[in-house]
Parts: structure tokens; sequence; C-alpha cells
């Protein structure tokens, strides 16, 4: 059935994939972003990708005349709430930023939608709010810890408020999807992921590495208690990604209440693999240096897929291989992102 559902942040780099997505299944897309970590230029192409074309609205999520215009003019069934910051390090230095923005932002957000009485939600929540993991892999009925920073708090309180809010209000139906390590790009080359400066996550930057922008690699630490001593997370293709919003969304279309859904693969990889499976794909070499470890990085974390796959119908399809040349196809294609 065709629905029209509002996404917040779908200019950005999951959002946009996500955006695609929808509008291939046939639905009205209807995209709210205020374009602070992202380029129109996403849209273009997505629209140039599937041949149809998703509403912009320029604009941001604590803006509450802007939401209230946006519920009364569209027709929406459901919210895919992507906006947001993401920057680990930054929220550190601006931790009042990332309350704003992603805490109260989302409050502005909820609010609109109950004046609206739009009760579907999937939320863009992160492994991260599992802290320090007691268990590996980690199933969505382990408790949540304290994330290391700012932004992992954020959401974390960002999922407590939903709670709080379908408890107030049974007629909520939320998807709160932890993502693991999102990678890749969509397969024609032409979206993908465009940090903003020197980018702070792994796969980006060994790709800035390999097409000569960025000199070597630093690896943050050899001496974890892993395969090889470097970090190990489990990277999700963003297609799979996508697809997992999609399913997330036909479920909470039936059922009430809050569902919390790990969205990974189940299988780590070290840094140290990332830089081999990249240099196999790209046939280039990828030079690097081990340092000491990032402050607040854990040594290994990936995800028991199984709830997701029960529940949703949903598993990662795409393999390593597939991640790592999608990810090089992006960045050869588009060496400055959507900035050309
Ligand atoms: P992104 O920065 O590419 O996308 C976020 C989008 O939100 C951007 O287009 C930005 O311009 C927009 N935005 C930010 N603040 C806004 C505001 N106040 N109003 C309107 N728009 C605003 O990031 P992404 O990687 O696509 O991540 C999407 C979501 O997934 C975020 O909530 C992020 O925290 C979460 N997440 C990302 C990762 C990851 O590694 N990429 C991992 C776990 C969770
Ligand atoms: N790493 C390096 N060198 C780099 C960048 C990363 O060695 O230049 C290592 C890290 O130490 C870690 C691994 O590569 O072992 C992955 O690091 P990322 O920064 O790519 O990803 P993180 O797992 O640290 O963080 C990601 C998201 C966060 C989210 C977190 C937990 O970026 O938003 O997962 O879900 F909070």
């Amino acid at each position: 059935m065709k629905h029209s559902i509002l996404v917040t942040g779908g200019a950005g780099y999951i959002g946009s994939h996500t955006t695609l997505a929808l509008l291939e299944a046939g639905h009205e897309v209807i995209v709210l972003d205020n374009l602070a970590n992202s380029s129109l230029e996403s849209l273009r192409r997505v629209e140039r990708i599937c041949g149809k074309a998703a509403t912009f609205v320029e604009g941001d999520i604590r803006d509450r005349a802007l939401l209230d215009s946006i519920f009364a003019r569209y027709s929406i069934d459901a919210v895919l709430h992507f906006a947001g910051l993401k920057a680990v390090g930054e929220s550190v230095q601006q931790p009042l930023a990332y309350y704003e923005n992603n805490v109260s932002g989302s409050v502005v957000l909820f609010q609109a939608m109950a004046a609206a009485s739009v009760f579907n939600l999937v939320f863009s929540s992160s492994a991260t709010v599992y802290g320090e993991p007691k268990q590996m892999p980690i199933s969505e009925d382990c408790p949540t810890g304290t994330p290391t920073n700012p932004y992992g708090r954020s959401k974390l309180m960002i999922e407590e408020i939903l709670r709080d809010l379908s408890l107030s209000e049974p007629r909520w139906s939320i998807a709160v999807l932890r993502y693991f390590n999102p990678v890749g790009a969509h397969s024609s080359g032409l979206i993908g992921e465009d940090p903003n400066g020197i980018p702070n996550n792994l796969l980006p930057y060994i790709s800035q590495v390999a097409v000569g922008k960025l000199q070597k690699l630093s690896v943050y630490g050899d001496d974890y208690p892993t395969v090889d001593g470097t970090g190990v997370r489990d990277y999700i293709h963003v297609v799979d990604l996508a697809d997992g919003h999609l399913k997330a969304l036909a479920a909470i279309a039936t059922e009430q209440g809050v569902h919390v859904w790990n969205l990974g693969t189940g299988q780590g990889y070290s840094v140290l693999q990332m830089v081999s499976a990249f240099e196999q794909a790209a046939g280039v070499t990828v030079p690097y240096a081990i340092v000491p470890r990032r402050g607040g990085d854990i040594a290994e974390c990936w995800a028991d897929p199984k709830k997701a796959a029960h529940e949703l119908g949903w598993q990662a399809k795409h393999s390593l291989d597939d991640m790592m040349h999608d990810t090089w196809r992006w960045q050869q294609s588009n060496p400055n992102g959507f900035s050309q």
C-alpha cells in the first residue's frame, strides 16, 4: 500500500539511501532537512537513480510551526526520524548543540506528531546505547549501558523519552533501530557518504587515503583483546540498513508500543581485516600506522541480528566485498563528495 512518509534528515547519508528505497517501493516521501550536514545534490541523485522525486522542505526539526505546516499540508502516515548531529568528538566539545539538536529537536518533532495524530515512528538509534558490552554478540535484551560521550547519551535519552511516550499514549507505534556500523554506498555510485572535513569513521578514512586525499590511516591501537589486536565492529551495508527501515515501517503499521531491533550483520571485522578487504576490492595499497587507542573506543562490538530476522523478516544481504566495492566506486567517481 502506498504511504506518505516524512523523512527527517533525508538528505543525509542513511536518509538518502532510505528515501530512495521508499520511492522505489512506491511511497510518497517528504524530506525535512536543514542541510547542516548534507547537500540537496543527494536528493537530485536519488531522483536520477529511480526517476521519482521526494518533496523537499528545507528546515529544522526544532521549528514547531514548520512541522505543523508540513503535517497540515501532507497526509503523513509515518515519520522516519534520521535528523540529528552525529560526530562523537564534536559532541564532547559542544554537548549543548547535541542535546539541543538531538534531544530537544526530537521532543519538538514528537509533540508535532502527537498534535497531528501521527503515531508511527521509526527512530535512528545506535549500538552505542549498549555502552561497554558485557557479552557478544549483543542482543536487544542486553541492558543499555553508559555511552561514553554526549552523542551516545543523546540517543539513549531519546529512547527513554520514546518509552515514556508510549506508556502515556498507547496509540504510539515506535521502532527503535539500533544501527551497528553503517558503510558502503548505492551500487550506482551516485549516492554515498560525504563526510564534512576529515572523516572520523574508518571506511571513509580508508577510502580517502586510497583516493589520495589523505596520506595514511592511523589505526587506533593494536593491543585490544581481539583477533589481531585492533578494534572489531559489525559493518553493515547502507542499502541493507535502508531495507531494514522499510521492514520496520511495515511492522509498526500493525503493532503498537516500542519495538527495538538491532540492525547489524552478526559478523565482526577488525580494522586490519577492513584495510586488507578494501585493498583487495580496490586494488590499491592503503598505508597505515599503528597509533595509541582512541579515547572512548571499545574493543569489539557486533550484533545478534536474530530478532530482526524473526520479527521483520530482515537480514543483511550484502557481503564485506560488496561494501568495499560500493564504497570505492562512490569515492572514485565523487572524490569531492557532492560538491564537484
Ligand atoms: P547525516 O549527518 O548524513 O544525516 C543526518 C541529516 O540530518 C543531515 O542531512 C543533516 O543535515 C540533518 N539534520 C541535522 N540536524 C537537523 C535538524 N535539527 N533539523 C533538520 N535536519 C537536521 O548522518 P547519517 O549517518 O545519515 O545518520 C542518520 C541518523 O542515524 C542520525 O540520527 C545518526 O545519529 C544515526 N546513526 C548513524 C550512524 C552512522 O555511523 N552513520 C550510526 C548509528 C546511528
Ligand atoms: N578506527 C581507526 N582509525 C580511524 C577511524 C577508526 O583505527 O581513523 C577504528 C576505531 O578505533 C574502531 C573502528 O575503526 O575500532 C571503527 O571506528 P568508527 O569510528 O568507524 O566507528 P565506531 O564504532 O567508533 O563508531 C560508530 C559510529 C558512532 C556510533 C558507534 C557505536 O560512528 O556514531 O559506532 O554504534 F556511536
